[in-house]
């Protein structure tokens, strides 16, 4: 899709929609104003049609007077200062009324719209992104085309006003690779655990860097794992027939000497919970526990799109839990990469146990902070549900900041405790900690186990279970948190 920003003249708009906005109370945008001026027929047809101009109204007409364009569509706003939310809401019912039309060029114009706390960038990202995301169809494992294909306009026009256009086109470019890197994420995410296995991912990631001048990616087996001593990943990969994989990838976008901030994701292809088995209804949705690689993947896809001036460094833990002869049985003590012993009383408490392991591994990489992202308990979902991902941090500077991009772009996040009180739970006669901290507060007790990894560097932790998939008719993944993440390494690169 080819995006562009200018100011944008209703009369002389050429697309085949233009959409003018209206702002409740009979108040109506400029353009909206200038097609009536010139016409007279949008005042008519609102009141024909009981228009009112409410947040996320919509009236197309498809033969209007006074302009060029092939069709308008007159969009509500409730008012010229809309929430960021309510405009959220409101461009994408637009775009549910533009869908089964044959329109490929469209024109917004949004001269006149304040949206209240944010600028022209936020707008422009918001427009391409919601727009982006709207293409995406897992296609892939289905003999037959669906009957409906998504709107996919080929060309998109925002009219700003002139001091904003430089804004809203970066935002533009920027909400377009934001929804590409997003997409991705889902459609690893949605891929079955069969297809999508640590091999598999591996190879993902080789492609991604493949010809790129600023991306390279390593793939660590499971033999250089064991020279490392990663011992305690290899405890999950052991009752598996798929070897598991360390998965590297440096993005290079600032000076070598710039300390890079790494991504670190949690790549469990499938999670049967190995000896500790899962029941097994509603057990086909652990192939999505590897979400946390997926959105990790998911920024590499958008940086190199958008080329930013930062170094990232994207560690991938990739394994399958199952339970086959060789499995890690409950009760087994290992020893993780950091020295430190774990006794595995759940195997399926397997996510912190291959995390553990990467987290000491980017030390190396002498990061300025490190984040990690993992759909890592069931208790995060009862605490917060689906709408905030679990943020856990060692810094309140990079806590804060985490929370403040994603309450920026919508994909919020909440603070969670990481308080000693809660480290004993812990405890085990037998080893120097045990991987579960009993029934209360799961997701703390995860999330203390993995700061026992990362006294080296600041670190915070995102517990995306309830956020990264949803259940249900519209079941798939959502590809969140990779807007979080980009808004965050966009602000922090030069
Ligand atoms: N992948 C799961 C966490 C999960 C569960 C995510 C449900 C999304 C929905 C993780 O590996 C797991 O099984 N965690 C256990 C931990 C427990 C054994 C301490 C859990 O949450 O039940
Ligand atoms: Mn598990
Ligand atoms: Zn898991």
């Amino acid at each position: 899709m080819q995006t562009q920003a200018k100011v944008v003249n209703a009369l002389t708009d050429r697309s085949d929609c233009l959409i003018v906005t209206a702002f409740g109370n009979s108040q109506w945008s400029p353009a909206a104003a200038s097609l009536e001026a010139k016409a007279g027929q949008v005042a008519t047809l609102c009141k024909r049609e009981g228009f009112k101009g409410k947040a996320g109204e919509t009236l197309l007409f498809t033969t209007p007077e006074g302009t060029q364009a092939k069709r308008v569509l007159i969009l509500g706003l409730g008012s010229a200062e809309p929430t960021p939310s309510s405009f959220q809401n409101a461009w994408s019912k637009a775009l549910d009324a533009l869908k089964n039309t044959p329109v490929k060029s469209l024109t917004l114009d949004l001269d006149g719209v304040n949206v209240a706390d944010r600028d022209a960038g936020w707008i422009g990202r918001q427009i391409a992104f919601q727009l982006g995301l709207g293409q995406y169809r897992f296609t892939r494992c289905k003999s037959r085309k669906p009957d409906a294909s998504p709107f996919a306009p080929t060309k998109l026009t925002l009219g700003v006003g002139k001091p904003d256009v430089s804004a809203a086109r970066t935002g533009l470019t920027e909400g377009t690779a934001l929804a590409n890197g997003t997409n991705l994420t889902r459609e690893l995410g949605d891929l079955p655990g069969n297809i999508c296995t640590p091999s598999y991912l591996a190879s993902e990631a080789r492609k991604l860097a493949k010809g790129q001048q600023k991306l390279s990616a390593k793939i660590l087996d499971e033999k250089q794992m064991k020279e490392l001593g990663m011992g305690s990943l290899l405890s999950v990969s052991a009752g598996s027939d798929q070897p598991a994989k360390l998965i590297v990838m440096e993005y290079k976008g600032a000076a070598k000497n710039k300390a890079p901030v790494a991504l670190v994701g949690k790549g469990i292809t499938f999670d049967t919970g190995g000896i500790s088995l899962k029941p097994g209804a509603g057990m086909d949705e652990m192939k999505y526990d590897m979400c946390g690689a997926a959105s990790v993947f998911g920024c590499m896809r958008t940086l190199l799109e958008l080329q930013p001036k930062i170094n990232v460094v994207a560690v991938v833990a990739a394994s399958e839990n199952m339970p086959n002869g060789n499995a890690t049985k409950p009760g087994d003590i290992v020893t993780s990469m950091s020295g430190q012993t774990i006794e595995i009383l759940n195997t399926d408490a397997e996510g912190r146990l291959v995390l553990c392991d990467a987290l000491t591994y980017v030390e190396r990489f002498k990061p300025r902070a490190v984040v990690d992202v993992a759909t890592l308990t069931g208790a995060c979902v009862i605490a917060l549900g689906s709408h905030a991902t679990g943020l856990y941090s060692n810094r309140d500077e990079l806590a804060d900041a985490l929370l403040s991009a994603g309450e920026e772009c919508g994909d919020r996040a909440w603070r969670m405790p990481l308080w000693d009180e809660y480290q004993k739970q812990l405890d085990s006669n037998f080893a120097d900690m045990a991987n579960i901290g009993g029934r209360e507060a799961g997701s703390v007790t995860a999330a203390c186990f993995l700061s026992r990894f990362t006294n080296k560097y600041p670190w915070a932790h995102l517990d995306i279970a309830g956020t990264a998939w949803r259940s249900g008719a519209a079941k798939g993944a959502t590809g969140r948190p990779v807007p979080l993440l980009m808004h965050y390494l966009l602000k922090q690169s030069a």
